[in-house]
């Protein structure tokens, strides 16, 4: 549990310019502290406890002012930033780095219950504030979505999609299908050839890193001893890409 919470609020100061401190953060920032209650209330629904579950939602949105339904899926290193009228609903899935701007519904379109009717976010997904989400489709991985865009389709991942309804304005952009979080999800000096081409070299190398990994992971599950190979450290490719911004 500690080192979620570390893991979160690190990936707070990462992402957020006016973070000074994890004490700031834990202390004075709503999306930080709705993800904490979420966690508890999602542990209570999924062991049975629904009403308790739903009332620790309910105190966290009296506190933080967002309001996550317990049967949510949220996950690792998710920001709610400023957070104010988030509405996320039971069936929706939030995938591991997304940035959720004031404002935003991930909402559903039908009443049948028991069924899927929210999105699903995948990895890195950013949503502008006051973006509404609605239905039971997937925002592919590392898309973003403008502010008050109400989307209603899939957008496909790497995407930016806009507007109302939505329309994608660019597809698959190097910089933006990879590991690469921006403020705000503008694209930083879009318009500099050198620096899409470093933000594309970056993000080409932290993709195969994860690749790499993968076949690790593959490798020893299928019993292939990997320890001759050598330990290398991890690019980090959010720090490489500030860097060159
Ligand atoms: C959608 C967004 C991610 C695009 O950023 P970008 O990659 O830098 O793209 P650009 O600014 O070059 O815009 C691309 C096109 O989309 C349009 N556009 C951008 N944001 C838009 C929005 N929210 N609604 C409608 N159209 C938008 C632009 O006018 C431009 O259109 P054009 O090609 O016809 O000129 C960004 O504008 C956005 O809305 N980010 C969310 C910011 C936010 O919520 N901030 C809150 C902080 S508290």
């Amino acid at each position: 549990m500690f080192s979620n919470l570390r893991e979160d609020i690190k990936s707070i100061i990462e992402r957020d310019p006016a973070a000074r401190n994890g004490w700031e953060v834990f202390t004075c920032y709503p999306g930080f502290q709705a993800i904490m209650m979420h966690r508890w209330a999602h542990a209570c629904w999924v062991s049975g406890l629904k009403w308790i579950g739903r009332f620790i939602s309910y105190l966290a949105r009296i506190i933080t002012g967002i309001e996550i339904h317990p049967g949510a899926t949220i996950g690792r290193r998710v920001f709610i930033d400023h957070g104010f009228g988030v509405v996320i609903g039971e069936t929706a899935n939030v995938g591991d780095d997304c940035t959720i701007y004031q404002g935003v519904t991930l909402g559903g379109t039908s009443l049948n219950s028991g069924t899927k009717r929210h999105p699903t976010l995948e990895r890195g997904v950013i949503i502008g504030a006051g973006a509404k989400v609605l239905g039971s489709f997937t925002v592919g991985e590392y898309a973003k979505v403008g502010s008050n865009a109400v989307v209603i389709k899939p957008v496909p991942a790497g995407a930016t999609a806009v507007g109302n309804p939505a329309h994608i304005v660019q597809k698959d952009v190097d910089a933006r299908s990879a590991n690469l979080f921006s403020a705000y999800g503008v694209t930083p000096n879009g318009d500099d050839p050198l620096s899409k081409a470093l933000h594309g070299l970056i993000n080409h190398a932290a993709r195969q890193d994860e690749q790499i990994e993968r076949l690790t992971a593959l490798m020893k599950s299928s019993g292939i001893a990997c320890s001759s190979m050598p330990e290398c450290d991890k690019l980090n490719s959010v720090e490489l890409n500030k860097l060159v911004e």
